[in-house]
């Protein structure tokens, strides 16, 4: 496994969830929530990271994580850049490990990597200067930390701290899902009192994966009681032609409707990472309802990175 501490045991990099205690997530999440502003209130600003200079590098579409690291840099006070791999010389065949020591010596200090490529940045975290941190912005079908802790903010903005009595479903295609990997993940440390799997047999995940989850082939049954539904997209980009479902066959059988969403608990919340494919994975009408926390999602993911970001870099900013 990745290191990713420094040799104090402080966090350094962030490739994944796994490792971290139920105290150093906690911790992350209670300083993401102090980051979050109402609808409609000036974004926070801190100048916390000075001084620092970010490095975004995406070789994966991305609008979310990669805006939202942006912003969260800035907003700390850093210098963020953004490296376009199509216009860049990763395009002339320059490897990536490449790419990100050139831009070292351009004193860049993080780089936030998204990659379909697995294991690409636990090399570069293990490769890059001491004095570097690497963040993954998602990697491959692995992880995808910081969603996981988004997630798990939105969760506990609505449902409270203590998860123990939750029941989270996590519905889609979750075998190709680094998003449904992270929940499960940072949800088992801070102790969900149940994790249920509900996708058709061919995006179940394989048996030695998610230790200690139900899996369910009928969304009816898997949906029952639950209060927390999470819908993920088809991935599409990681399946062969003929894998891909048959949209309208899938949306029947395991698209979260509002009659499927009646099973779940009435005050049960919906969780999508987006992008959204309405009309497969989840109806319009549960997307924009009133149990739809995904727009809370989308907010919260600033606040975790800016969390993240002043934590890990903190040691890199100029003293005040
Ligand atoms: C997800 C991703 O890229 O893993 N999006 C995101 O980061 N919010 C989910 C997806 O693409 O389906």
């Amino acid at each position: 496994m990745t290191n990713q501490r420094r040799a104090d045991g402080s966090l350094r990099h962030l490739v994944t969830l796994d490792g971290l205690s139920r105290t150093e997530l906690e911790s992350l999440l209670e300083q993401a929530q102090r980051f979050v502003r109402p609808y409609g209130a000036p974004a926070p600003a801190d100048s916390a990271l000075a001084g620092v200079t970010i490095a975004n590098l995406f070789t994966e579409p991305s609008t979310r994580t990669r805006v939202s690291f942006e912003l969260a840099g800035r907003r700390l006070g850093a210098t963020v850049i953004n490296i376009d791999p199509q216009l860049s010389s990763s395009a002339k065949g320059e490897s990536m490990l490449d790419t990100v020591q050139t831009l070292e010596s351009l004193h860049v200090d993080g780089f936030v990597i998204r990659t379909a490529e697995p294991g690409l940045i636990p090399y570069l975290a293990a490769h890059v200067g001491a004095h570097v941190s690497v963040f993954s912005g998602g990697e491959a079908h692995l992880s995808h930390p910081t969603q996981g802790l988004l997630d798990a903010l939105t969760v506990r903005q609505r449902k409270g701290e203590r998860l123990e009595q939750l029941s989270l479903a996590i519905m889609g295609d979750i075998r190709h899902s680094r998003v449904a990997r992270s929940a499960a993940s940072v949800f088992r440390e801070l102790g969900i009192g149940e994790l249920r799997l509900i996708a058709p047999a061919a995006l179940l995940p394989s048996a030695d994966e998610f230790p200690g989850a139900r899996r369910y082939s009928s969304p009816e049954e898997g949906l029952r009681a639950a209060d927390v539904v999470m819908t993920l997209r088809i991935q599409k980009e990681r399946m062969a032609e003929a894998e891909i479902p048959d949209a309208d066959a899938y949306f029947a059988r395991f698209g979260l409707t509002a009659p499927r969403l009646r099973l779940a608990r009435p005050d049960a919340i919906v969780l999508h990472p987006q992008p959204m494919n309405r009309g497969i994975e989840i109806a319009s009408e549960v997307a924009d309802g009133p149990q739809s926390a995904i727009r809370d999602q989308v907010r919260n993911g600033v606040a975790v990175r800016m969390a993240v970001l002043a934590r890990l870099l903190q040691p890199r900013a100029a003293p005040a």
